[in-house]
């Protein structure tokens, strides 16, 4: 299978049916920091449906991240009220503060530099790292994984079988556009490579599945039995 080809339709399927999320930018432009990381945070334990409304909520109230630097602790928290794990809340507040007091309001964009941001670990620093500033990480999460481990037919079980599907989808990413590429294997997952019943007639790459050739791509990834 050829990496730049199968890159290539998967982004022009992003183009065409990418999920309009209220933090993305139109396919192809780099989406702003400040909402790519207070969606990343937000999603951090949380579906996407419920976080939508937070998300609008949020940036209403506090348009820039110099904003929610200088809101009320108090507001923060009532405003999160309802999205659980509160220690993220209490990070947001406390990473927007050190952005906007020793940073002058810009967020790192780096890597490195965006995982020393209180609350920012390697997962939520890819994803700004790619997604907002365009640096060449991929993103991997569930969804991406269960995409991976289908489309090489990769039989063997999670979680060992993690740091192999990270190279996968590492070896398939285009050197442009890598944050679209990531969340198109993010909507990927979540909306036709479900865990079950996937829809693989909608599939951009139904002709280069492994897993489904070998008829086997609803059974994977496959887990080490409990
Ligand atoms: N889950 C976490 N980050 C996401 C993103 N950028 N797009 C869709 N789902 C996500």
């Amino acid at each position: 299978m050829e990496a730049d080809r199968l890159s290539r339709t998967l982004l022009a399927w992003y183009d065409a049916e990418a999920r309009r999320l209220p933090w993305r930018s139109p396919p192809g432009v780099y989406a702003d920091p400040y909402h790519v990381w207070l969606s990343e945070v937000m999603l951090q334990q949380t579906t996407v449906a419920a976080v939508i409304p937070y998300f609008r909520k949020f940036l209403d109230r506090w348009p820039t991240v110099l904003d929610l630097a200088a809101a009320d602790s108090e507001e923060v928290m009532a405003a999160w009220a309802g999205l659980g794990y509160y220690a993220r809340a209490r990070n947001l507040l406390k990473c927007a503060q050190h952005v906007a007091s020793v940073l002058g309001g810009r967020f790192p964009d780096t890597e490195d530099g965006l995982r020393s941001l209180p609350g920012i670990g390697d997962y939520t620093a890819a994803a700004i790292a790619s997604i907002a500033f365009g640096r060449a990480t991929v993103v991997v999460d569930g969804n991406v994984e269960r995409v991976m481990a289908r489309l090489f037919a990769e039989q063997a079980p999670l979680p060992g079988v993690k740091p192999r599907l990270k190279q996968r989808a590492a070896q398939l990413a285009p050197q442009e556009r890598c944050g679209d590429y990531s969340q198109a294997l993010m909507d990927l997952g979540a909306t036709l490579c479900t865990p079950r019943n996937p829809a693989c007639g909608l599939c951009p790459w139904v002709r280069d599945c492994q897993g489904r050739l070998q008829g086997i791509a609803a059974d994977l990834p496959a887990r080490t039995p409990k």
